[in-house]
């Protein structure tokens, strides 16, 4: 059996007596859960794992994505090789944000395993997204769930990886649309679904509103109380769901080197459910937040 530390009470844990590169099926279930409970889990003192062995573990969550920009190790195209050096223009997910919103299916989760570190720093911030809706006051709630949001990527990856050998001349990127409050199909929670990178409108508002909702939306979701701060260690793999985080890898270690790979799965569709829509549903938002952080209480 696995062992499982919440790291805080909202988001995190730490899973321990897992090897994942032979999980049996009750392990693997294991995980899966503690990823539903916890959105992110941590699990350290792993052997590095060859593609082969990472992307069969990310396949036992779902069908794997293939990212629409990134360069991917020859002949593994589900593998993303996270690399920053001296050299680098750009670090990976330096900026709030979920894992390739724009794409009409979003990842459902990524795994990523660091093989080489910096001495300090490069630490990963992740965000619970379930926390920064359920924090809302009800009538605020209720407009999102009436909303949907612009997903673009054009802006952010065009020559985004010309310096790893990335021509994207004649090359598309993807823009989609998604609820701005999503339900989490095996968790049923709610969660705010828009993020400083990919989000470019509110759909339903004039430009003003948009720009004026958003901005509060992103400082609310990056309350440190929804937080919870992972210090690497070598060959630890994190477990995100995209579906209720966002998160945050710090570039503070210039001009040190960070490495290693991320398999990403696909996700469904993004949706909202309103048969919650009733009373009940809000009673449960409001009463499940903790009190200090309920609306009329922040920052
Ligand atoms: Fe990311």
């Amino acid at each position: 059996m696995l062992t499982v530390v919440p790291v805080t009470p909202t988001i995190g844990a730490e899973v321990s007596g897992a090897d994942l590169v032979n999980l049996d099926d009750a392990q693997f279930e294991q995980l899966h859960e503690a990823l539903i409970a916890h959105q992110v889990i941590f699990i350290r003192d792993q052997p590095a794992l060859s593609p082969i062995q990472q992307i069969a573990l990310g396949r036992r969550f779902g069908p794997l994505h293939e990212h629409p920009a990134a360069p991917h190790l020859d002949g593994f195209p589900e593998l993303f090789v996270i690399h920053t050096t001296r050299e680098s223009r750009i670090a990976n997910g330096n900026g709030w944000h979920t894992d390739v919103s724009c794409d009409e299916r979003p990842p459902l989760a990524t795994l990523l395993q660091l093989h080489v570190l910096p001495a300090s720093g490069g630490d990963t911030l992740f965000a619970s997204t379930y926390a920064a809706y359920e924090t809302l006051s009800e009538p605020l709630q209720k407009l999102l769930c009436t909303l949907t949001a612009t997903h673009a990527s054009e802006h952010i990856y065009r020559g985004r990886y010309a310096d790893r050998g990335v021509d994207d001349d004649g090359r598309g990127y993807p823009s989609s649309v998604h609820p701005v409050i999503r339900t989490h199909p095996d968790s049923g929670r709610r969660a705010l679904y828009v993020n400083r990178a990919f989000t470019t409108k509110i759909n339903e508002l004039t430009s003003h509103e948009s720009d004026a909702l958003l901005k509060f939306l992103y400082a609310h979701i990056e309350r440190p109380e929804f937080q919870v701060r992972f210090a690497w260690t070598k060959n630890a793999m994190a477990i995100w769901d995209n579906r209720c985080t966002q998160h945050f890898a710090l570039w503070d270690y210039w001009p040190s080197e960070r490495k290693g790979h991320r398999v990403t799965v696909q996700g469904e569709r993004p949706y909202y459910d309103p048969g919650f829509d009733a009373e009940s549903d809000s009673v449960r938002s409001v009463t499940s937040a903790p009190s200090h952080l309920r609306p009329n209480d922040s920052l």
